[in-house]
């Protein structure tokens, strides 16, 4: 993992997490700090320890450091990042292994990143095993490299493609890495035994990587690595800091490099993007952790039946087939199936051509998939997946139809995204089997899984579920039955808002151009456009019915859809595209709509300052986001500040939409909360906002 990576360890901890044994005059110092060997304090004390003790054993010839465990020094431990860190720091562990008179080599398993792979780059020689990774993930977490890495890194790769590792965050499976330059060699068979060879090879002779000139290279490549690491960046300020660092260190000697990568690290680890990089982060974590749920043990889950090949069925089966499940993907025609297969065979294809993937890792897992318009296939799954249309008519004679064909044991999952979880359950007969899996589009791509907890959900379901979401790398959060459960509600009610902020007088390019400032990958119209104007009309419509005409309603969307207007899928929704693709342009018959809206609307029109469209738009999602708290639709404000990053396109950096709101000023929070409430008029649940940010 990447600098990732957490400790048990307590802080305070005084006993070192490195074990020695010597073998053939190699001290082999082994790093044992379960569960992922995150480089604490006892580990870097470790370290420096066995530094001192080769330096002064004359019986001593080599060092090799390697992992315990399942991974070599997996990252930092991220605990300790907002807080002084306590000596020896990595930097210090670091000048150890460079000054050690025997030669130091890195055996590397499991995970090499972030401080773990910084101190491997200290080494005088890296060998890794097959399946490893390495890599400096440090921008994603609102930090550079502070060991070296900005420094080293360019000496072994030349400085284009060390700007593209660093600013990309990429993890680096070993045979690639070696080709990059990155490690010296990897293991075809036992990786200490190889690691011993290859020290006793050395034969004494250290190979310090600092000593070793930056490979020359044409400025222009450099140029264009750094111009597509800024076009990646997205208001990561991480990633002009480590640009910055590469290339004033490229020009000074190696020591005044070396402090002016720490200097910059300094300065980044305190600031508001890391805290909220490692918000998310901890937030990940957290998440895992349900109330009732501890000493429950998940249920064994091989195969999973998937019925519906649609957009997303074949997205969902594509997530577990690269996870490694087995996969029955069913429709009810051929044609449908044929579409279905058609979509994850290209999928595997272009990351193949992509050198993704290797194309017999791409065979092996399309093995693992079979097809059929067989039902009765769905009674070998431990796992019964729906993903058919969303209404009833269809979804409740299918779940009627899953709980009668499941063995017993087996789960039944729905993929609905509004549709009542608990009355799906019943139809199944089997309640207490039945799940929500909210996967988002594309399924295979977006990190968020919602797991939906009906009123009978057992917990032994509810935890398979989180195990599945784990196994799929998923941010998973756990959310209670409810309209558009957690996601999908707190974004209605920021996308009402934005509505209302149209019809008061902002147009909807302003709206989404100061939330795409703010950091959001789209702003929400544009993201209306690109999914679709139609499937919310349609759940709108079907809430018409229940909806009090005395709460406010704006008519704009409704009306661009009579207009034939659905969207990218029509070439024109809230914006005109062009009929090739790309960027949509301010559209003249929306801008008629619009008006046409105000006019009818009645209300006073008055401009926005970009300011003030972000307050409101990021207001409405803690106001929604705190009723969500006080149902106990969600169980921590951390867990929506996970789904918003991960499922909405809400800028990572900025933490979520809780973490935003503790941090403004609270009587600028309770101005937005009053004009929120005078926008929405009628109705308007103001949520307490206090106690949740007492929390957040
Ligand atoms: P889709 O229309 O692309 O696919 C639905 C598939 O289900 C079609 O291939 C259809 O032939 C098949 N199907 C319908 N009835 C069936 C039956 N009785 N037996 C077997 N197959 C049947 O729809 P999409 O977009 O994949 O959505 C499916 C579900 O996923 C819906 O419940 C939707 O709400 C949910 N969802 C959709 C998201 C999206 O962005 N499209 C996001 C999250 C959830």
């Amino acid at each position: 993992m990447a600098a990732e990576a957490e400790s048990t360890a307590p802080a305070g901890e005084q006993q070192t997490l490195v074990k020695f044994e010597r073998e053939d005059g190699v001290l082999i110092a082994i790093i044992d700090n379960p569960p992922v060997n995150a480089g604490s304090w006892g580990v870097r004390q470790g370290l420096a320890d066995a530094m001192a003790l080769a330096t002064q054993d004359n019986g001593i010839e080599a060092v090799m450091i390697i992992g315990g465990g399942k991974t070599f020094i997996s990252g930092s431990d991220i605990r300790e990042f907002g807080k002084p860190l306590r000596e020896p720091q990595v930097p210090q562990v670091i000048q150890a292994i460079e000054c050690c008179p025997k030669p130091v080599i890195a055996a590397i398993h499991g995970a090499g990143l972030g401080g773990g792979y910084e101190i491997a780059l200290a080494c005088d020689y890296r060998i890794a095993a097959q399946d490893a990774v390495v890599g400096l993930p440090e921008v994603r977490l609102g930090i550079i490299p502070g060991a070296g890495g900005t420094q080293r890194l360019p000496r072994l790769t030349g400085m284009s493609t060390a700007i593209g590792l660093i600013t990309s965050a990429r993890r680096v499976p070993a045979p690639e890495a070696a080709k990059l330059g990155m490690i010296d060699a990897v293991a075809t068979g036992d990786l200490r035994l190889e690691a011993l060879r290859a020290a006793k090879a050395l034969a004494g002779e250290k190979r310090r990587v600092r000593d070793l000139p930056i490979p020359n290279e044409e400025e222009e490549r450099i140029r264009a690595a750094e111009a597509a690491a800024m076009k990646g960046a997205r208001g990561l300020l991480s990633v002009p800091a480590a640009l910055r660092v590469l290339r004033e260190g490229a020009g000074i000697g190696f020591d005044a490099a070396l402090a002016l990568e720490r200097a910059a690290f300094d300065e980044l680890r305190y600031g508001e993007q890391a805290t909220a990089l490692r918000h998310q982060f901890f937030a990940e974590r957290q998440a895992q952790q349900v109330a009732g749920l501890e000493k429950v043990a998940p249920r064994n889950i091989e195969t999973v039946g998937i019925l519906g090949a649609g957009t997303m069925g074949s997205g969902i089966a594509i997530a577990f087939l690269d996870a490694g499940y087995r996969v029955i993907l069913i429709d009810r025609t051929d044609e449908a199936l044929a579409a279905g297969r058609a979509r994850i065979g290209e999928n595997y294809a272009k990351s193949v051509a992509a050198g993704r993937i290797a194309q017999d890792r791409a065979t092996q897992t399309l093995a693992r998939i079979e097809t059929t318009t067989d039902n009765e296939a769905l009674a070998r799954c431990d796992l019964l997946l729906e993903a058919v249309f969303e209404e009833y008519d269809v979804k409740l004679p299918v779940m009627r139809q899953l709980g009668a064909l499941a063995k017993p044991g087996a789960i039944i999952a729905s993929n609905t995204s509004y549709l009542d979880l608990d009355r799906l359950a019943e139809a199944s007969g089997r309640a207490q089997d039945v799940v929500g899996l909210h996967f988002f589009s594309p399924a295979h791509i977006m990190k968020l899984l919602e797991v939906v907890r009906g009123a009978r959900t057992s917990p032994e379901v509810v935890a398979t579920a989180l195990a599945i979401g784990k196994r799929l790398k998923k941010a998973t959060v756990v959310a209670g039955v409810g309209e558009g459960f957690i996601g999908n509600r707190i974004y209605a009610a920021y996308r009402r808002h934005c509505e209302f902020m149209v019809e008061d007088g902002a147009a909807p390019e302003q709206i989404d151009s100061a939330l795409e400032r703010f950091g959001f990958a789209m702003g929400p119209f544009a993201v209306s456009d690109l999914s679709g104007l139609d499937i919310a009309w349609k759940m709108r419509q079907r809430l018409a019915a229940t909806r009090d005409p005395r709460t406010r309603y704006v008519m704009i969307a409704d009306w661009l859809c009579e207009a034939g207007r659905l969207g990218r899928k029509t070439g024109g929704g809230w914006y005109d595209y062009p009929p090739a693709g790309g960027r949509g342009t301010p559209a003249l018959e929306t801008a008629r709509i619009v008006a046409e809206c105000r006019t009818a609307s009645g209300r006073p029109q008055r401009p926005f300052t970009d300011d003030e469209i972000v307050r409101r738009a990021l207001a409405a999602m803690a106001n929604e986001a705190a009723l969500l708290l006080a149902e106990g639709i969600a169980q921590r404000a951390s867990d929506i500040d996970l789904a918003m990053v991960n499922g909405y396109g809400f800028p990572a950096y900025r933490g979520g939409p809780l973490f935003w709101a503790a941090r403004q000023p609270p009587a600028v929070l309770e101005a937005a909360m009053d004009e929120l409430a005078q926008a929405a008029g009628f109705g308007f649940h103001r949520a307490d906002l206090a106690p949740v940010l007492a929390g957040a």
